[in-house]
């Protein structure tokens, strides 16, 4: 793509291998998530997470074959704080051309009560010793908050400190449980970077749930706020409600980057094609709503729109569908759908009625569309050809 050298680059983070693949029953095969590693490296995902490879054998195997295979992209392996985690990413990682170790640990005071049953003092320890450690194998370290937006911020400040010290190249603050709201989040990223020593040495990271919808939101106010990596996965999939989809924070900065100067460098007419892949490959349908690769982002069946789309794409479309790699709009025959679409239906299918004729076919048009859910062109064929016998 072209680059506008007054926007910033942000970084595309993909984690549809790993926290996509918690959804439940979004487990994916090998060979479906090395055809799923494969697209999103052509695509230009910069790092591809490809899994957790301490969770099993099968993830394991998965994070090598996909660093083995992958060609441009950086590829990540999860870890917690834990020694043997980090040894394995770093085992499974060494054989992508460019690997991260991503390591991560809860920061809030309910994530320490609760699950850690550690102190802060403890936390920031850990923190040190384990990036140290996966600093030690690899050059490229991430690490994360976890549930980072219900961390005190001075607490906070003093982690991110801690991990950018012992060697952390990215700083990875998430939102776990999809808490925020944007202008939090903005303010979060803009203390941090603005306040912690050593903030410039890292790229800061969202990473977003959607649990109240705001995921994508979310995101696109972190990097407001200074973040230059967003993680997000293929059709929003992810625990949950899922994580922001990559598909929307893409085409949100590409078609608004009058208003937010940034880009990425994913091919974006790529997108609809993954998005299938991923369906497929983790069997989660894609909403016909879905923002960008659902069935009907590009469809239109009112009358009005149709009207407005039949003079003037950009009327009712903010991007074109082959931006996104979809053929064509589609104006979809209905009850709502007006004269002017019918008449390019119409023509379309090859017929050029006089008036009277396609006054009698539009209103048997619209008797039909009031019984029939679906108005195909076969329907529309047989009314005409009725129409045009009985006259
Ligand atoms: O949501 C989260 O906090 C995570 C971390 C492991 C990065 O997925
Ligand atoms: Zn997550």
């Amino acid at each position: 793509m072209s680059v506008d050298s007054n926007k910033e680059r942000v970084f595309i983070f993909d984690t549809t291998l790993r926290d996509g693949e918690q959804s439940p029953g979004a487990t994916m095969t090998l060979e479906e998530k090395l055809q799923v590693a494969e697209s999103l490296d052509e695509m230009g995902v910069d790092i591809i997470e490809a899994g957790f490879p301490i969770a099993s054998n099968g993830d394991f195997e998965a994070v090598v074959a996909v660093a083995k295979q992958v060609k441009n992209s950086t590829v990540a392996g999860l870890a917690r704080a834990i020694s043997a985690d980090i040894d394995r990413a770093g085992e499974a990682v060494r054989h992508a051309q460019k690997g991260r170790i991503h390591t991560f640990v809860s920061t809030s005071p309910i994530h320490l009560a609760h699950q850690m049953k550690k102190t802060e003092d403890e936390v920031i320890e850990i923190i040190a010793r384990t990036v140290s450690q996966a600093r030690n194998l690899i050059d490229d370290v991430e690490w994360s908050a976890m549930d980072a937006t219900r961390t005190p911020m001075e607490f906070l400040k003093r982690c991110v400190e801690t991990a950018i010290k012992a060697g952390a190249t990215t700083i990875n603050l998430p939102d776990t449980v999809g808490y925020a709201v944007p202008e939090e989040h903005f303010a979060m990223f803009k203390e941090i970077i603005e306040t912690v020593p050593g903030a410039d040495k890292a790229i800061f990271s969202v990473h977003c749930h959607d649990d109240l919808g705001m995921a994508v939101a979310n995101s696109l106010a972190g990097v407001a706020g200074g973040a230059r990596q967003i993680e997000c996965t293929i059709n929003g999939l992810g625990e949950r409600a899922g994580n922001a989809a990559l598909e929307e924070v893409v085409m949100a900065l590409r078609t608004r980057g009058d208003a937010m100067p940034y880009y990425t460098e994913i091919d974006s007419t790529q997108l609809s094609r993954v998005s299938r892949i991923v369906s497929a490959a983790s069997n989660f349908p894609v909403q016909y709503n879905k923002a960008i690769v659902g069935k009907n982002a590009f469809a239109h069946e009112s009358g009005i729109h149709q009207d407005g789309m039949l003079k003037n794409a950009e009327t009712y479309e903010i991007m074109t569908p082959a931006s996104v790699g979809i053929k064509e709009t589609t104006l979809v025959m209905g009850k709502h759908s007006g004269r002017a679409a019918f008449k390019d239906k119409l023509k379309e299918l090859g017929y050029d009625l006089g008036d009277n004729a396609f006054q009698e076919a539009f209103q048997r048009f619209k008797d039909l569309a009031d019984r029939k859910k679906h108005v195909y062109d076969a329907d529309i064929v047989a009314l005409v050809d009725d129409e045009v016998g009985s006259v």
